[in-house]
């Protein structure tokens, strides 16, 4: 998926998700958001002028957040993204009333308005988790040309001799069995197992 499909599932059908920020103290706190737009330059969300989230937004312009959708465990996907917001004033506040016609309820008339700014989050990182299908699924994206830096599980094929050691102890069957054996990221949970268990200490976490 291109990071414009999953910004557009993030935002359209899962909309509702809870952000992290940091307070004064260094200390995460974490909240329920909306996310009221998504487009090539990022994810927009509104907040009020008096609340401490705003506060904290200003004060430290970096956020993470994660939603989900499904109705167990087995049918969800989540997906989470990282990065800096600024806030954008009040651009683009009426394409979010027009667009999310619920917030008229909220905040009904134009000065009940009055606090309402819009933020972007307009560069970071994140990942989209899949556990409805089996093996589950992940992809990490990027978006405002962040660079990503890959955390993963890789085996160095000079140091493969081609035991079974981590193909027995890999709870997805991401590992290939032919020789040397390559991990699918894709399908990977990172659960280390494959690391403990490689007797020549072939495989990395990078
Ligand atoms: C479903 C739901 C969606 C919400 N969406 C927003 C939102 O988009 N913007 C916002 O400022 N507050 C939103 N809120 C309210 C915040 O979660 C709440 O104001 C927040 O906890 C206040 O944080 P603060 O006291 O740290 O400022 C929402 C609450 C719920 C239950």
């Amino acid at each position: 998926m291109t990071t414009a499909e999953i910004l557009t599932v993030l935002q359209r059908e899962i909309h509702t998700t809870v952000f992290a920020t940091v307070d004064d103290d260094g200390l995460p706190q974490t909240c329920v958001i909306d996310l009221m737009l998504a487009d090539d330059h990022g994810l927009y969300f509104l907040t009020a002028k008096g609340k401490s989230f705003y506060r904290r937004l200003m004060a430290k312009p970096f956020v993470a957040l994660s939603g989900t959708k499904g109705a167990d465990t087995l049918s969800s996907i989540a997906i989470s993204v990282r990065g800096r917001v600024r806030c954008i004033g009040r651009e683009r506040l009426d394409e979010i009333f027009e667009k999310n016609p619920y917030m008229a309820k909220i905040y009904p008339t134009p000065e009940s308005r009055e606090a309402l700014v819009v933020f972007q989050l307009f560069q970071g990182e994140g990942e989209y988790f899949d556990l409805s299908r089996l093996p589950p699924f992940r992809q990490r994206f990027s978006l405002g040309g962040e660079v990503l830096q890959e955390h993963a599980y890789r085996i160095a094929a000079e140091r493969c001799i081609g035991c079974t050691s981590c193909l027995s102890v890999c709870p997805t069957g991401c590992i290939s069995s032919i020789t040397p054996r390559a991990i699918d990221a894709s399908h990977c949970l990172h659960c280390g197992n494959c690391l403990s268990a490689c007797p020549t200490h072939a495989v990395e976490r990078t």
